[in-house]
């Protein structure tokens, strides 16, 4: 099924990438959350996939009615995906989006891709056998303090109702070496796993946003929390990712 995942998200990135430069029709769905004919014909094109090699699999897409509910005869398997994550980058041009793609079995994620297309970088997990990028063993990093570590955020589309992300945002600028913010949060929790980033914190995430990323860090020696350091559970964000040795640093932070 990793092969599978892999497959069908290159394939995913192939038709982003055809579409790259030409989106026409955006719509919002909230203020200034968008939704293009990419993520919703890409999302198509995934689900479609997965009903026909996997018929009894349960699945939870972003822009669909696939609402992840378990139907009558359905397996334990559930396949979590974010056709185009990154889409206001992608709508405007900006080339840093990606497929993602998670299978969950009884809350627990078993494996999960994430294909950043324009690079053609694919991150890939399967639980108990390590992170890969373009199939070559990942790691995180290990820079063990804030003061040389680069982070990463993303801001939520409803940051006008968040005030403590205005905070954090200030608190971790003054104590890091670097923040980032690049639009698409499931690249950044790939960019923890591989050692680009030292740490990753973001509230307002939904499941397929996070799913492949959380079992990318946590194969690739990170770790993945709450603010507090409790354990994260996908359906409920504010999600706090690094490479372990940064994490009691930015509990501290995310605490002022
Ligand atoms: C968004 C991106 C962004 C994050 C938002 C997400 P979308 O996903 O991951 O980085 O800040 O909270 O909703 O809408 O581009 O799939
Ligand atoms: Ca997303
Ligand atoms: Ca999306």
């Amino acid at each position: 099924m990793l092969n599978f995942a892999i497959q069908t998200a290159r394939d995913a990135g192939r038709i982003l990438v055809e579409r790259f430069g030409r989106i026409t029709q955006i719509s919002n769905k909230g203020e200034i959350d968008l939704v293009t004919e990419a993520d919703l014909a890409v999302e198509r094109f995934i689900i479609e996939r997965i009903k026909s090699h996997y018929p009894r699999h349960a699945i939870l897409a972003e822009e669909s009615d696939a609402s992840g509910i378990k139907h009558e005869g359905q397996s334990d398997l559930k396949w979590i995906i974010d056709p185009l994550d990154g889409t206001t980058n992608y709508a405007h041009g900006y080339p840093t989006f990606c497929v993602s793609i998670a299978l969950e079995r009884d809350n627990r994620i078993e494996l999960g891709v994430i294909y950043d297309p324009m690079r053609d970088e694919m991150f890939a997990a399967e639980r108990g056998e390590g992170a890969t990028l373009n199939g070559r063993r990942i790691h995180v990093s290990e820079i063990d303090d804030l003061n040389s570590a680069m982070l990463c955020t993303g801001f939520p589309y409803n940051v006008r109702e968040m005030r403590d992300f205005a905070r954090h945002f200030y608190n971790f600028i003054m104590y890091a070496q670097a923040v980032r913010r690049d639009g698409s949060a499931a690249l950044d929790l790939a960019y923890v796993a591989c050692g680009r980033f030292d740490g990753f914190w973001e509230e307002g995430l939904r499941p397929w946003d996070v799913a492949a990323g959380v079992i990318l860090i946590e194969e690739a020696g990170g770790r993945v929390s709450y603010y507090d350091g409790s354990p994260f559970n996908i359906y409920t964000p504010p999600i706090l990712a690094s490479n372990g040795l940064m994490h009691e640093a930015m509990m501290r932070v995310l605490a002022m």
